[in-house]
């Protein structure tokens, strides 16, 4: 198996490192300049008989070492870029030239993987997450119950979402978790008149045998949970547990119940698995397969009878037809699934109903008002809505000149918006933001500025980290351990953030990574912990002067959007690398890097449009098509 490595990882080198003269000097980096480093920093323990960790480095270097020995070199670049070799303490490159020799690294392994053109990559087998199973279950059932607060929070793959295949294996907990779940989900839905007219299509009449009718009502419930028809040989699994059921005495209900509850756990219906491709060469994936794609991908539930239809009439692969789907599912209050798991879980801003509280005597306003708790989470999500259904630029993201926000949101931002909303308006709106409100885009949101700061205080440091990982995607690499806290280096008089982390700065160990991240962070000091505007800090003005390693200043964070809408091909390949792989359910290589290449190409083609970003992700190779099977590699 190929060892998968994150390219969000991979490509992240690229921006951190561009603040500096890196970047040109890159592309001049020989093949014999990499064998210098590895000769200089690294081949001591890496050579002979018996190397570290078995690898054994004096081979490596050769232009042809990228095709033959690709594992080691991703390998090299994951530690080498975390600075974990050379191992601490030993003679170690600056941070210029480290950045030099992974950024070399990285296009040569990128080129390489890239050099037979693109292809699907793995499509794993996966399960539903706890959110999917809900919702599934929801359209299923027409049942409005929250099902997934009973089952186990799912961990987070590779690109950062719950529903990444990696993480999503079935362990006993799970099983009896899910098995409750599906009991729960049929008792309710049994005593309810709507659910019941959806799924127990027949009752035994004077015409029709008890199991007639459970054969009736498992024909048609089986192949909207399986996501595809059905073999005779599946119906007969469930009506056999009918049968059993029966024969012990039970009523028709009970017996049918049973039978179904066999269903919602079967593996079938829990994981979705697709058919395999024998072949070598990849292929267009079924149409069922397709369908279920499309519907995990943009409402996280199951195909609805149109996508089935579509499926079984063949035509779904029909890019225009595929599109039209797009389009259509977009539309539907489903979709709302999909911004709200895919954004929340990009921006990190999930972390406010979990562990981010903001210290309730210095921010009663947020911490005691559970409304406007709910109105800071939910803006992003709203906000993303809005750029989605009605199909405006992506780079509204990044700067705007509305925003959605509820009568509370405005007030906790001083928004002086004309005409007032009215006194009613609780729910979400959309607001032309006047000149100057500093609430354009995501930075002026509260969600955002308040992940990224302490309890007590504002972090530059946490937000400038925040703008290169979720809005750059170039995160920094992860800090030294045993830094001491901020607070504990600091003497009894009051300071700023500000002047803290200047001191740190002043140390060149501290500055390679710090001099990066800070500044980014600076600019948006004028929003305090929770995100609402000041102009002091301690008692001093507010100092929002920033200045990157390679000369960019600004001031503030208009200026700040100004330097980030000049990055906004990294904004947009950031977000296209989440969209993926939020859309394929797993952790991007760095071969699919070579398709992100082309969805890139197309979303500026169309100025950055949300539906030219959804669409190039739907005909993607690697959405549309599997892989065949992999031959066994007989090299390491
Ligand atoms: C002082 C000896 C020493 C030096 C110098 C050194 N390494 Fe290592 N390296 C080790 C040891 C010991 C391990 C195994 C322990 C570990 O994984 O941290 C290791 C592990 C590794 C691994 C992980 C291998 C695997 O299969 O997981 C990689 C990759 C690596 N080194 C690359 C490098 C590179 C590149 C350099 C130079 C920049 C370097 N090392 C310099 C001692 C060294
Ligand atoms: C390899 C890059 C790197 C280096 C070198 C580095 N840091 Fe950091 N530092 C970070 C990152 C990334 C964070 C954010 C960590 C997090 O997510 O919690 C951080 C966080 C901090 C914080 C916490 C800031 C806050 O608001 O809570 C302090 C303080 C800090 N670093 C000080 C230092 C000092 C002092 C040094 C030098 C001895 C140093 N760092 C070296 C990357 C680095």
């Amino acid at each position: 198996m190929e060892r998968l490595y994150n390219t969000s990882l991979l490509v992240a080198s690229v921006v951190f490192l561009s603040a500096s003269a890196a970047l040109a000097e890159a592309r001049n980096f020989s093949p014999a300049e990499g064998q210098k480093f590895l000769q200089t920093y690294c081949i001591a323990c890496h050579q002979g008989k018996s190397p570290a960790a078995g690898l054994n480095l004096s081979q490596l270097g050769a232009a042809d070492s990228f095709r033959d020995h690709g594992q080691d070199w991703s390998k090299i670049y994951t530690r080498v870029r975390n600075s974990e070799m050379p191992p601490r303490g030993l003679p170690a490159p600056s941070s210029d030239r480290r950045e030099l020799f992974i950024t070399w690294v990285h296009d040569a392994l990128k080129t390489e993987a890239c050099a037979d053109g693109i292809t699907p990559g793995r499509a794993p087998l996966r399960r539903l997450n706890r959110t999917e199973y809900s919702a599934t279950v929801r359209d299923l059932l027409d049942l409005h119950l929250d099902l997934s607060r009973m089952l186990p929070a799912d961990g987070a793959g590779g690109e950062g979402f719950d529903n990444a295949a990696e993480t999503l294996f079935l362990s006993p907990i799970h099983a009896e978790k899910y098995l409750e779940a599906a009991k729960l989900a049929l008792d309710f839905a049994a005593k309810d008149k709507r659910s019941r007219a959806k799924f127990l299509i027949a009752v035994p009449g004077p015409d029709t045998t008890p199991h007639q009718a459970a054969r009736t009502i498992l024909e048609s419930f089986l192949p909207r949970a399986f996501r595809r028809p059905i073999d005779p040989a599946d119906l007969q699994v469930y009506l056999a547990l009918f049968d059993t059921s029966r024969k012990t005495g039970q009523s028709f209900d009970e017996s049918i119940l049973f039978a179904l509850k066999g269903v919602l756990v079967s593996p079938q219906f829990l994981f979705r698995a697709e058919p395999q491709n024998p072949a070598s060469e990849a292929r267009l994936l079924d149409d069922y397969s397709l369908a279920t794609r499309l519907s995990y991908f943009l409402w996280g539930s199951e195909p609805d009878s149109l996508l089935l239809a579509l499926a079984e009439s063949g035509r779904l692969q029909d890019p225009e037809i595929l599109k039209g789907q797009v389009a259509r599912m977009l539309r539907n209050t489903k979709s709302f699934d999909f911004v709200q798991s895919f954004v929340e879980q990009w921006l990190g801003t999930r972390a406010l109903a979990q562990n981010i509280h903001p210290d309730a005597k210095l921010f009663p306003v947020y911490a005691a008002d559970e409304e406007v708790q709910g109105d800071v989470r939910y803006q992003p999500v709203l906000f993303f809505r809005e750029i989605v259904a009605n199909d405006l630029s992506l780079l509204n993201l990044l700067d705007s000149n509305f925003t959605i926000a509820t009568r509370k949101l405005q007030k906790l931002y001083g928004l002086d918006v004309k005409p007032p909303l009215a006194d009613k308006a609780e729910s979400p709106q959309r607001i032309e933001l006047p000149p100057n409100s500093h609430r354009g885009g995501l930075l002026g949101m509260s969600a955002v500025l308040a992940i990224s700061s302490h309890p007590q205080r504002t972090s530059p440091v946490l937000r400038g980290k925040w703008i290169l990982d979720s809005i750059l995607g170039t995160p920094p690499p992860p800090p030294p351990p045993n830094v001491p806290a901020l607070e504990a280096s600091v003497g009894p008089t009051p300071h700023t953030v500000r002047e803290l982390l200047t001191q740190h700065r002043a140390n060149p160990v501290c500055a390679s990574c710090h001099s990066r991240i800070d500044p980014l962070g600076f600019a948006l000091e004028n929003y305090d912990a929770i995100g609402q505007w000041r102009t002091q800090d301690s008692g001093k003005p507010v100092d929002t002067q920033g200045e990157l390693p390679d000369g960019t200043k600004f001031e503030g964070p208009e200026p700040l959007k100004v330097v980030l809408l000049e990055k906004k091909q990294l904004f947009i390949r950031n977000l296209t690398n989440k969209m993926l792989g939020y859309a394929l359910g797993r952790g991007l290589t760095l071969k699919d890097s070579c398709v992100v290449d082309g969805i890139v190409t197309e979303v500026e083609k169309n100025n950055y449009t949300a539906h030219s970003l959804i669409n190039a992700v739907v005909m993607s190779m690697p959405f549309r098509y599997q892989s065949g099977v992999v031959p066994l590699r007989t090299k390491r």
